[in-house]
């Protein structure tokens, strides 16, 4: 089978932008270790490794269609933030752009009866919902607990829980 040459830069493009997403999650991880958030930490190194599950997911499609992956360079992320609130803020921005983007997709693949690539993305139009949601639900958290350091501190045990028993398996 074949795909548009179109078709197969979006998907590379998005190869890159779950790449991104995975270095971005590490970075999180990573300043949540240092700054004392172990459960936040957790969480955000599983969701690194979440997101680079979906960029071989997509690798896999491209090379079994024929189409070749390309493995992009990844910039480097933002790797300080301000608090865990606005961390998690940045997180749902992530999401919410790969969101457009796998969109975006689905109506190329529709545009171009497409059917193979239009059923591949399904997954992830599905797990856009929930990653967003995810992120929307710690976000609410905040107005529910409180911001002091108590109220985060408690967030982070919450975290902390989330990693060690995610609702649904890793894809
Ligand atoms: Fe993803
Ligand atoms: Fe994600």
């Amino acid at each position: 089978m074949r795909i548009s040459p179109k078709m197969k830069k979006a998907l590379n493009d998005q190869v890159a932008l779950e790449g991104l997403a995975s270095s971005s999650y590490l970075a999180m991880a990573s300043w949540c270790e240092v700054t004392g958030y172990k459960g936040a930490a957790d969480y955000f190194y599983a969701q690194s490794d979440e997101e680079r599950t979906h960029m071989i997911k997509i690798i896999h499609f491209l090379n079994d269609i024929g189409a070749t992956a390309t493995i992009p360079a990844i910039k480097a992320p933002t790797a300080t933030y301000k608090s865990l609130e606005g961390l998690v803020k940045t997180a749902l921005k992530n999401e919410q752009t790969v969101t457009k983007a796998i969109h975006k997709m689905v109506e190329i693949a529709q545009k171009e009866k497409d059917h193979s690539t239009y059923a591949f993305l399904e997954w992830f139009v599905n797990e856009q919902v929930q990653e967003e949601t995810k992120f929307e639900t710690i976000l609410q958290k905040f107005d529910l607990i409180g911001r002091d350091k108590i109220a985060v501190n408690e967030i982070d045990k919450i975290l902390a829980a989330e990693a060690a028993s995610p609702e649904e398996p890793m894809a």
